[in-house]
């Protein structure tokens, strides 16, 4: 079973969002099966920075959607993506290896963020595109409406 396991119950119902989540997923658990091989600190840290990119990149492509969507909650949301960035880069910048910021320690932080943040909040901006969408192509009371007498 992968260290972290991509399962339907997590679909945001938005095709692209859900194909990066998979391959933040897949990076996530390439990461850790380098780790079980033993490989040197230089191929995981280079494993580290591949993932941070890639989840910054998909950090940028949800918070876009948000804003489109004038999602209430962007700024909180952005604060949790911030969060996973920042304890990423600040290890990979200053402590990599040191308490806190080893290997093991990452992965687990990736993991648990990964799936809280999927689970929860990805969830929530996702309702949110899936109501404004509905409402979207519900009949209207105005011209061309139901209402709309002649
Ligand atoms: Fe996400
Ligand atoms: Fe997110």
């Amino acid at each position: 079973m992968p260290y972290l396991d991509w399962t339907d119950a997590m679909s945001v119902h938005v095709a692209d969002i859900d194909d990066q989540h998979k391959v933040l997923f897949s990076l996530i658990n390439n990461l850790n099966y380098s780790l079980k091989k033993g490989k040197t600190t230089g191929e995981l840290r280079l494993g580290l920075l591949k993932t941070l990119s890639y989840a910054v990149l998909h950090f940028r492509t949800e918070e876009n959607l948000m804003r489109k969507y004038d999602y209430p909650d962007t700024d909180d949301h952005m604060t949790e993506h911030a969060k996973f960035v920042r304890r990423l880069k600040d290890c990979l910048d200053h402590s990599y290896g040191s308490a806190g910021c080893q290997p093991k320690d990452l992965m687990d932080f990736m993991r648990t963020w990964a799936l809280e943040h999927e689970l929860k909040l990805d969830h929530k901006y996702a309702d949110h595109i899936a109501v404004k969408n509905k409402s979207q192509f519900e009949p209207s009371s105005g011209p061309g409406g139901p209402d709309h007498v002649g």
